[in-house]
């Protein structure tokens, strides 16, 4: 510490004595972070006799001394701590602040408190600025211990309890420490669809896009509204058209003036067009559109059937077929009908891809970037993360020390089914066959990275037959260069592999797993025009909080889950 404070400039270590005894001011707000005065390594003590405005919302208040005082635990978000309040009877009506879920303001000075409390500062409030009241008899998240499971109906408000707050610190540290990494090694941010026509995993597993449903019911509402018109209505128009058409040919017969003539035309063309619109309404029909029996999509949105997307790997392709190092970080979606505690209908994933870099690369790439989110946490996020070790988790901590130091384990596929049936053969039950050409299911991950590593593992080249047509094929023509990285609580929690840039053979692969090869032919043409040694991976952003927290059930670490049957908000 007396290093860098030596190696500041005089400027600088003014600046720097500044900030230890004045409450820094929010830039966009007249109030302060709570943050700003107990998030200090002093606790805020510091700060005595300054005066601030907080606000926040009340964890717990009580009124004490015969109602002459309150305390308030009041909490903004800003960090796990709270800053204890003390208002005066005099300054407003006590019964009005102490309520969980109370948003108050106040202006106050800070003091530290007698001699013997746990808090290092308290704020003796002047005045109370504002107060936004809950009525503690329908509040739907009061104090009592509330389960995750509990706060999952209350979607809107579970961002006031501390479990949840804690969580959303952590999600947005793992993202900024995210865009650091890739940034700091020069990678490119790159925006991929979130709307596509490709299917890059290949299992089918796409919520479709389309507006021929929601068209298909505004037509049908329209249509009771104002009826089409029927066969007696049309033949009238019908009639119309004709008898002015003899209208303008006796007028020219008998030689009419030229503005006569003119008129009757004007008319003959106005029932022309009564005639066509009804004719074109007639036509109307609600229902999807068909053609040959089949569902028409030329007539939806986008003239073609179209999808959320399940991965950006195959559009990132593109950019880091042409700009060499690339990541997209975004929202993905799977239909999968799995109600397990380690899938979501939405999840957001962070996909690098590298040119010019092979299987080995790729793995590294992956474990430097999670011992990258594991430091990151403990640097920066520490509070929250005793917060989780209190609450939920224990040893989470010593596992993200323990994943940011010890290198990971790398074996082949081939050697995780032979420890497998070794465990097998030693009395390990799995519910699930064990032998070479499986795709490893959750337990089997889970009892390699868990119970015989007790670290991070990485499984490399898979057999071709259970991953992706995208994967670069081996030598052993069995085989893929393809790995997964599983950790403890999680099991996988990045896939991804080296991809096959050679034309001929990932030819052979798309029409091998009986994909169609007209959809892929922009994907094959980066392998027709300058083709690149290339990989990349996946990491399911919400199993790494998972993973960092300990937290048990995906849906309680992302703040709108979706999974069949929920969808809320
Ligand atoms: O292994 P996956 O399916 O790989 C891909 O999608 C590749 N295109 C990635 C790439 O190479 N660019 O998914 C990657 C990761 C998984 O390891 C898992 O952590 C997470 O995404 N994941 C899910 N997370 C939550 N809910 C789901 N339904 C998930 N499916 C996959
Ligand atoms: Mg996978």
């Amino acid at each position: 510490m007396a290093e860098t404070d030596q190696a500041l400039p005089p400027s600088d270590q003014l600046a720097a004595m500044n900030l230890t005894d004045t409450v820094e001011k929010h830039a966009f707000s007249d109030r302060v972070l709570i943050r700003s005065i107990v998030g200090r390594p002093d606790g805020g003590a510091g700060l005595a006799g300054q005066r601030v405005r907080a606000g926040g919302w009340v964890k717990t208040g009580r009124e004490q001394g015969k109602g002459t005082f309150a305390f308030l635990e009041l909490n903004d978000g800003s960090c796990p701590a709270n800053l204890q309040v003390i208002v005066d009877a005099g300054l407003a009506v006590l019964s009005k602040l102490v309520a969980t879920g109370t948003c108050v303001v106040v202006d106050g000075i800070l003091k530290v408190p007698p001699e013997g409390t746990r808090q290092k500062i308290e704020l003796r409030v002047e005045k109370v600025v504002s107060v936004g009241e809950v009525d503690p008899a329908k509040y739907p998240i009061p104090k009592t211990k509330l389960t995750l499971e509990f706060l999952r109906d209350h979607l809107h408000l579970r961002a006031r309890t501390n479990t949840i707050a804690a969580i959303a610190r952590i999600r947005n540290a793992l993202a900024f420490a995210t865009h650091s990494f890739f940034q700091e090694h020069n990678f490119l941010y790159v925006h991929t669809p979130i709307l596509t026509t490709s299917d890059c995993e290949g299992a089918g597993e796409m919520f479709q896009v389309t507006t021929l449903i929601s068209e298909s019911e505004k037509l049908e509402k329209e249509l009771i509204k104002n009826p089409p018109p029927s066969e007696v209505d049309i033949e009238a128009a019908r009639q119309v058209v004709s008898e002015r058409g003899e209208a303008v040919k006796q007028l020219k017969a008998a030689k009419a003036s030229k503005s006569e003539i003119t008129a009757s035309v004007a008319e003959l063309n106005k029932a022309k067009e009564n005639l066509s619109k009804l004719e074109e309404r007639s036509k109307l029909k609600s229902g999807i559109p068909k053609k040959d029996g089949k569902i028409d999509y030329t007539q939806d949105f986008f003239a073609r059937q179209a999808f959320l997307t399940v991965s950006g790997q195959l559009q990132v392709e593109t950019y880091a077929c042409a700009v060499s190092n690339v990541y997209t970080f975004g929202p993905t979606f799977r239909a999968e009908h799995s109600h397990t505690s380690r899938h979501l209908a939405e999840f957001w994933m962070v996909e690098p891809e590298i040119a010019f870099a092979d299987l080995q690369d790729d793995m590294n790439c992956a474990e430097a970037y999670v011992k990258y989110m594991c430091n990151w946490l403990l640097d920066k996020c520490l509070d929250d993360m005793q917060f989780m070790a209190k609450s939920y988790d224990k040893g989470c901590i010593d596992r993200l020390r323990m994943v940011a130091s010890i290198p990971f384990v790398r074996i082949s596929y081939t050697e995780a089914v032979e420890l497998l049936e070794e465990a097998v053969k030693g009395g390990k039950k799995f519910e699930n066959e064990v032998k070479w050409g499986i795709d490893l299911a959750s337990e089997h991950e889970r009892y390699l990275t868990e119970v015989k590593f007790q670290k991070p593992v990485i499984v490399y080249n898979y057999p071709k037959g259970i991953k992706a047509f995208y994967m670069r094929l081996n030598d052993d023509l069995k085989t893929v260069a393809a790995m997964d990285v599983l950790v403890p609580k999680v099991g996988e929690l990045i896939g991804g592999s080296q991809r096959e840039e050679r034309y001929e053979v990932i030819r052979e692969r798309i029409l091998e797993v009986g994909l169609p090869l007209e959809p892929y032919e922009w994907y094959l043409d980066l392998r027709r025009y300058g083709t690149v040694k290339h990989c990349g991976f996946g990491l399911g952003f919400e199993r790494m909080i998972l993973f960092a927290t300990g937290i048990e059930n995906i849906r309680d670490v992302i703040p709108f889950p979706r999974y069949p049957g929920r969808a809320d908000l």
